[in-house]
């Protein structure tokens, strides 16, 4: 049986657009795979937080994960931080890279200048290595994430195949899985700028999901569109509108052409009220069971530390292999 993959660093407040692009698929994919999914802890320090913040926020993700569906009979839940094996294997795949490639990825481009003000930006600088680390060292063969991580998992694969060209096939070479609709969920007052879980609790453009619902219908109700009053899928002209279409075409379980075509006659007022009921329905739902196991810390607690045993089982395994494998096992 293959395996799956993913994760989600406990940075911010888990948004829409987290759950479309790296949860979503994962859990309808669940049994078909070996799967594991994470909290990438490690990743989330590359900005600094409040240490009772990310302990606060990786049981929130770890409640959410549950309430979305992740079956404990199919899945490994656990913190990254938690394997060591993450960090040693991605230590050794940093020897497979060169600094002028690391520089180039498109994080660390776009956030270096914000983090070279405080002087510390190696954790994103090596972010990469991490993360391919977190993907081979499971030969995970599908990792299901969003449109940013394309580059990522692109690099994993060059370096896994790097490894294996040096010391014959050690990895499996990840395929990542981007979905069709949804892939990159746009901020609804500037639908040209991705809808980001860093943004601030109080952004108008962001459905975060444990907000109250008022408060997310009054987002989509005031989400930015244009003037021409048709309803219609053209992200470059109407990227409010088609952000609103794929929203809604996640959440309804259609295609994109199925919701335009549903919709087409709506006017842009009574389309939004479609799309702020609908989205609603779906958060409540999800809040319910979330606050039933987030309230239960030591289930959560334990539910990581049994997660992390199994992930452990997999990841020494692997890193026996790949330290005899380089000759440093004797
Ligand atoms: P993170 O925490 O930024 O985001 C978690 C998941 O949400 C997806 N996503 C989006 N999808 C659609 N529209 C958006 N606007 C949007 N914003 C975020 C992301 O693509 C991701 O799937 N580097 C990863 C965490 C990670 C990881 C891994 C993932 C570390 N190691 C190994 C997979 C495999 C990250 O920062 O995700």
């Amino acid at each position: 049986m293959k395996t799956m993959i993913t994760g989600i660093r406990p940075t911010g407040t888990i948004t829409l657009a987290n759950y479309i692009g790296g949860i979503k698929k994962f859990i309808e994919q669940q049994k078909e795979y070996k799967s594991l999914i994470f909290i990438a802890d490690i990743h989330g320090l590359t900005t600094y937080i409040e240490p009772k913040e990310i302990r606060n926020n990786i049981l929130d993700i770890t409640a959410l994960y549950l309430a979305c569906g992740i079956d404990l009979e199919h899945t490994i839940i656990f913190q990254q931080g938690d394997v060591l094996e993450h960090c040693n294997l991605g230590f050794l795949i940093s020897f497979q890279c060169s600094v002028g490639e690391l520089s180039r990825m498109t994080q660390y481009k776009s956030k270096k200048l914000e983090l070279a003000k405080t002087d510390k930006d190696m954790g994103l600088f090596i972010y990469p290595t991490l993360m391919a680390a977190d993907i081979l060292l499971y030969d995970a063969s599908i990792v299901p994430v969003g449109e940013d991580q394309r580059t990522h998992i692109e690099k994993t694969r060059d370096l896994g195949e790097r490894f294996n060209k040096v010391y014959g096939k050690t990895f499996e070479l990840p395929e990542y899985q981007i979905p069709k609709i949804g892939a990159k969920i746009m901020n609804l007052q500037n639908p040209k700028v991705k809808m980001s879980k860093s943004a601030p609790k109080n952004d108008k453009g962001t459905i975060f999901i444990l907000d109250d619902v008022e408060i997310t219908k009054k987002k989509i109700m005031s989400a930015v569109t244009d003037n021409e009053g048709k309803i219609y899928f053209d992200p470059e002209r109407k990227p409010g509108i088609s952000n609103l279409l794929s929203i809604m075409a996640v959440i309804d379980n259609l295609s994109i052409e199925e919701v335009s075509d549903k919709y087409k006659d709506y006017t842009y007022k009574d389309f939004k009220i479609e799309v702020a009921d609908k989205v609603s329905k779906f958060i409540l739902n999800i809040q319910d069971k979330f606050y039933k196991y987030r309230n239960d810390e030591d289930y959560l607690k334990k539910v990581l530390k049994e997660g992390a045993n199994k992930a452990r089982k997999l990841a020494s395994k692997k890193m026996d292999e790949v330290r005899k494998t380089i000759g440093l096992k004797l």
